[in-house]
């Protein structure tokens, strides 16, 4: 039995040096800014959520992960067991937030009660026309030139030190379900693709993926859903022209199956575009994968080795 069990990711929190440089970077990114002070910059999507990505003025670094509990009381529940005051989330949609510190020293902010935000307008979902199937008769499609429509944060990626500890820590508290666990020779495992716990609701392949990296315990990457695949290559085609450092894709993904796109802000934080990913229920169990797996595109050019 977990704590609580959490509902999803909400946002990440970066600081950055330079405010406008990052604003500049998110807007071609595709998403949209919400507030901007001299010491702090708020992005949402397009989906309800009120602040996907917040950066503070500071040292460029990661700050955190914030995750959704489903009620107040989940977190007050949260709360409770970890002897944490509850404070209040000081960004918009405001809410509450519990403060806690992972087994390597990340930040999770977990919030909840926080007052949504309208849905912003998506691209129309287009049918397409398959050589089995034409679902698109008597009318064109057109895709106006833009950056992608960000919709939500997906999941976040962390390095951590040892899987089997960090794993335990989250799923204790949050009520994580591994989709994929990736073993590395029989009887060890370097870390998992993690999934939330709601039941029969269909959730995304992973919310949270813990690795052990040599690289250490870090922020490895953060991704957000956008609209579809012409939205993700028009967003590809507007990060380009932008001259902003690509790292990965475009491609799909074989754990999760997602079609995948990453980039770099201009401190070398990695985000991920991505859509098309699978989605499971509680009910679908776990998989056992390998390293190569892990790495496998079903298409689209192999990993970099920033990537491994
Ligand atoms: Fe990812």
């Amino acid at each position: 039995m977990s704590t609580i069990k959490i509902e999803d990711v909400a946002f990440v929190r970066f600081r950055a040096p330079d405010l406008d440089a990052m604003a500049s970077f998110l807007v071609d990114f595709g998403l949209k800014i919400v507030e901007q002070t001299d010491e702090r910059l708020v992005a949402r999507g397009a989906g309800p959520t009120p602040a996907l990505h917040i950066t503070e003025l500071g040292e460029a670094g990661f700050a955190s992960l914030g995750l959704r509990a489903a009620s107040l009381a989940d977190l007050e529940t949260l709360a409770a067991a970890e002897e944490v005051e509850i404070e209040a989330f000081n960004a918009p949609g405001g809410g509450k937030v519990v403060t806690l510190i992972d087994p390597d020293g990340h930040r999770i902010e977990v919030v909840a009660g926080q007052t949504l935000a309208g849905n912003l307008a998506l691209p129309p979902a287009q049918a397409w026309n398959h050589a089995a199937a034409k679902d698109r008769v008597r009318a064109t499609k057109r895709i106006p030139a833009n950056a992608a429509t960000v919709v939500r944060l997906g999941h976040c990626v962390l390095n951590v030190s040892d899987f089997r500890a960090s794993e335990q820590w989250y799923k204790s508290r949050f009520g994580l379900i591994t989709s994929d666990e990736i073993e590395v020779a029989p009887g060890f495992s370097i870390g998992a693709f993690l999934r939330c716990d709601r039941g029969a609701v269909p959730t995304d392949h992973h919310s949270l993926f813990l690795v052990q990296s040599p690289k250490g315990p870090g922020f490895n990457h953060a991704a957000f859903e956008v609209a579809d695949l012409d939205d993700l290559m028009i967003g590809h085609e507007r990060l380009k022209a932008a001259g902003r450092a690509q790292e990965w894709g475009v491609g799909r993904h074989l754990l999760g199956s997602q079609v995948f796109d990453y980039w770099r802000d201009p401190w070398g934080h990695t985000l991920e575009h991505w859509t098309d990913g699978d989605l499971f229920t509680a009910a679908d169990g776990s998989n056992v994968a390998s390293l190569q797996d892990l790495m496998n595109v079903q298409w689209g050019p192999s990993a970099p080795p920033t990537m491994a």
